[in-house]
C-alpha cells in the first residue's frame, strides 16, 4: 500500500480517458486505468507512464457486467485500501451490432451501478467526475444528429441518475463534478463524424474554436483530484450553447 491518492479512470485505453489518466500520473497519483477490449493499449499506457515515473495499472472491466466492477472495486481496495477519484469517462452506444436499449445501459445502468458499488470503496474528501458532451447535457435544447441522438439522450439521463446520488455522497464526504465538453478536436468520434459528414464539423470549427484533447482533460483531472464538496458543472468550449442559459 501506498500514500498516493487512487484515482480509478474509466475507459481510459485511449482519447480523453487515456489523456486524464496521463496528467493524474504526473501529479503524483497513482491511476487506475479501466479499459473493456483494448488491453495492448491500457498495457502501453501503463508503460508510457512508469517510463515517465509515474504509477499506474491496467484493469479489464466491461462496465456493463456488474461481476467485472466489483472485481475491480475489490482488486483496487485490495491494492490501494480504497479509492480516492473515481472518472466516468467510459461511453458508448455507437458500436454496431448492439441493441437498441445498449446506450441506456452503458450510459445510465452502468455509470449508475458503478457509483452505487464504488461508495464503499469511496474515501472521505474524495471526488466523482461524470463527462459529458454539450450535445447530451444540452440535448433538450439544441438539436443533435439523428444516429447521435439515442447516445445523447442516454448520457444526459447518466447525469440525471449521478446527480441523484449527490446527498449520499456528500454524506460519505465525496464531492462530485460534471464536466462537459465540445466536440473535442482530435478524438476518434470526431474524426469519424468528420468522414461520415466533413461539412457538419468545419461548420461547428467555423463556429467556435474546438478544444483539444489535451484541455478537455485537463479541466477533467483538475476535478478528479478536488478536495472540497463543492458540487461543480463545467462547460469545456461551446460558448454558443452557453449563450442565453445565464
Ligand atoms: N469525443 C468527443 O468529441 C467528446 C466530446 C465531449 C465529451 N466526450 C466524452 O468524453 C468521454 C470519452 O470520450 P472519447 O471520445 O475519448 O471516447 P472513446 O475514444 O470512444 O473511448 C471510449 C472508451 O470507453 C471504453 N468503453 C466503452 N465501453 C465500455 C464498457 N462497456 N466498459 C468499459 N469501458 C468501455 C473504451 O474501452 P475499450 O477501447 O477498451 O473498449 C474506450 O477506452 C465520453 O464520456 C464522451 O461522451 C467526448
Amino acid at each position: 500500500m501506498d500514500s498516493r491518492r487512487t484515482i480509478l479512470v474509466t475507459g481510459a485505453s485511449r482519447g480523453i480517458g487515456a489523456e486524464t489518466a496521463r496528467l493524474l500520473a504526473e501529479r503524483g497519483n497513482h491511476v487506475v486505468i479501466n479499459y473493456r477490449e483494448k488491453r495492448k493499449r491500457a498495457e502501453d499506457l501503463v508503460s508510457e507512464i512508469a517510463a515517465a515515473g509515474g504509477l499506474a495499472t491496467a484493469i479489464q472491466a466491461d462496465l456493463s457486467k456488474p461481476a467485472d466492477v466489483s472485481e475491480m472495486l475489490c482488486t483496487i481496495t485490495k491494492a490501494h485500501g480504497g479509492i480516492d477519484g473515481l472518472v466516468l469517462n467510459a461511453s458508448g452506444g455507437l458500436e454496431r451490432g448492439t441493441p437498441d436499449d445498449y446506450p441506456m445501459a452503458i450510459n445510465r445502468d452502468a455509470q449508475a451501478h458503478l457509483l452505487d458499488a464504488a461508495l464503499p470503496h469511496l474515501r472521505a474528501t474524495g471526488r466523482v467526475v461524470f463527462v459529458t458532451s454539450h450535445q447530451a447535457h444540452f440535448v433538450d435544447r439544441h438539436e443533435v444528429p439523428k444516429d447521435y441522438e439515442p447516445v445523447a439522450v442516454s448520457k444526459r439521463a447518466g447525469e440525471d441518475v449521478i446527480r441523484e446520488r449527490l446527498p449520499v455522497l456528500l454524506g460519505a464526504d465525496v464531492g462530485l463534478s460534471i464536466v462537459s465538453g465540445d466536440m473535442i478536436e482530435g478524438t476518434i468520434i470526431v474524426r469519424l463524424l468528420e468522414r461520415r459528414d466533413p461539412n457538419a464539423v468545419d461548420a461547428r470549427r467555423s463556429r467556435v474554436p474546438l478544444p483539444t484533447v489535451e484541455q478537455f482533460a485537463r479541466a477533467v483531472a483538475d476535478e478528479a483530484v478536488r478536495r472540497d464538496l463543492v458540487p461543480r458543472t463545467l462547460f469545456i468550449g461551446g460558448s454558443d450553447y452557453l449563450a442565453g442559459s445565464l
